[in-house]
């Protein structure tokens, strides 16, 4: 087990009708002033808008409202809510109301307002954050994570990127979890939120590092409880109880418990790769869902990188979907043609597992190819740019990566 350093400083508020209790949570935390940031108008149609204004009304905290954040959101918004935040005297925390989307944009509002220079510096690396307002989420979706994560990722459309930032200054004080609220997620929302749990746990698991037994167990629990829920609440979006197991997975996915003693050392809990690849995808694109362009992307790299550590593909199928290699000199073979070698034996376990993964994903409604996104060959190219940008020329843990691997990665997914 590699050394790591673990800190997850949020309070979780979780249940029915902790939507209800956002303003006695905000000032138990200490809040009195707040900026509510929130997206393009779930929140306003299905009224918790309107029940966390009264929340915060009953609990006395002031607020001003910044609505808008787009999914995949732009660095534009964020700019504006830093004015306000600062135009606003004395906004003590920035409260997301949506999902990763509206949560970034809130963390990267508290990374501007102490900042003097433009916030994109902090994602194009220019300057390192040193400083932040407090942040608070009431959850809207499981996905991203962002409610417990290190991270926050925004889009710059004027320059055509999408650059994530990850420092322990992004971890939200609050995160206050009504599963109740998912109930209206459209399909799609609720299948691409699922893709993207399981592929931070995957990044993770994939890390190129020893297995941990304590965390592997952990990773694939989560992923084998999230592959349980998700068929219940795609049958039945009002299961309450699918929804609270999902929305809780979604959290662990990414709150890095599920990377403690895997990660490289000097480096992240992770290979990334896939979010890499993924999030010049949705820079491409910006309509492209982050879990959508995962679903696609993850298998493929899988199909092309899994014979560089074996061993944690074998582990990653018996873990999580009970497969296992055939014996090659079990009796039962006798009558097949092919001869079965042991690495042939291996091939076919880790393919079965990689294919139940993908299977899984279009299972729920998500594509299997960069076609059905709208991206194609002619692509790949502004790709491999971004990726040039955001990555460098080499990248990934589990095996080391060039752009040239990239460009194959991402035609055997056309
Ligand atoms: O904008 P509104 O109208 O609210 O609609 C949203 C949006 O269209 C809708 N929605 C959310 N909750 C709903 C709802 N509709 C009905 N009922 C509800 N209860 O769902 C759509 C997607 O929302 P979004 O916030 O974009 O989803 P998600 O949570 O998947 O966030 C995706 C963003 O997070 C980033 C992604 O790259 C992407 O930009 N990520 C952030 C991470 C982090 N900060 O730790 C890690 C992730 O890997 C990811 O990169
Ligand atoms: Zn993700």
């Amino acid at each position: 087990m590699n050394d790591f350093n673990f800190y997850s400083p949020t309070r979780f508020v979780f249940g029915r009708g902790a939507c209800d209790r956002t303003g006695s949570a905000l000032s138990e935390a200490g809040f009195a002033r707040v900026l509510l940031v929130y997206g393009q108008g779930s929140v306003v149609r299905t009224g918790t808008l309107d029940r966390v204004r009264t929340s915060l009304d009953a609990a006395g905290i002031a607020y001003r409202e910044l609505g808008g954040a787009r999914p995949n959101p732009e660095v534009g918004l964020v700019r504006t809510g830093i004015e306000l935040a600062r135009d606003a005297e004395g906004v003590d925390a920035i409260v997301a109301l949506g999902g990763g989307s509206v949560i970034d944009t809130a963390k990267a509002i508290a990374l501007g307002v102490p900042y003097d220079g433009d916030v994109w510096d902090f994602f194009c690396k220019r300057a390192v954050p040193a400083a932040a307002l407090p942040v608070a989420s009431v959850l809207t979706i499981p996905a991203s994570g962002s409610e417990a994560s290190d991270s926050c990722v925004i889009s710059n459309d004027e320059l055509g990127m999408k650059c994530g930032v990850n420092t322990d200054l992004n971890r939200p004080a609050l995160a206050i979890m009504d599963p109740e609220l998912t109930f209206t997620l459209p399909s799609y929302q609720t299948a691409a939120g699922i893709t993207d749990m399981i592929s931070h746990v995957m990044e993770r698991f994939f890390s190129g590092e020893k297995g941990v037994p304590v965390t592997d167990h952990i990773a694939c629990g989560l992923i084998r409880a999230a592959m349980e829920a998700a068929p219940r609440v795609m049958a039945d979006p009002a299961d309450y109880d699918a929804r609270a197991n999902l929305m809780w997975v979604g959290t662990l996915a990414h709150n890095g418990i599920a990377g403690c003693g895997l990660n490289v050392p000097g480096a992240r809990d992770g290979d990334w790769t896939c979010h890499g690849m993924e999030h010049e995808l949705s820079a491409l694109d910006t309509r492209i869902t982050h879990g959508a362009g995962l679903a696609v992307i993850f298998p493929a790299w899988m199909r092309y990188v899994w014979t560089a550590h074996p061993e944690r593909f074998l582990a990653f199928a018996y873990e999580v979907f009970g497969i296992e290699p055939v014996d090659p000199a079990d009796d039962d073979l006798a009558g097949i043609d092919e001869e079965i070698t042991p690495e042939r034996a291996v091939h076919d376990a880790v393919t079965c597992a990689i294919d139940e993964v993908q299977d899984f994903f279009v299972s729920l409604g998500m594509p299997r190819t960069l076609g059905e996104l709208g991206v194609t060959e002619e692509d790949i190219d502004r790709l491999l740019e971004g990726l040039r940008v955001t990555r460098g020329e080499r990248f990934g843990t589990f095996r080391k990566l060039t752009l040239e691997d990239a460009r194959a990665i991402y035609r055997s997914a056309l």
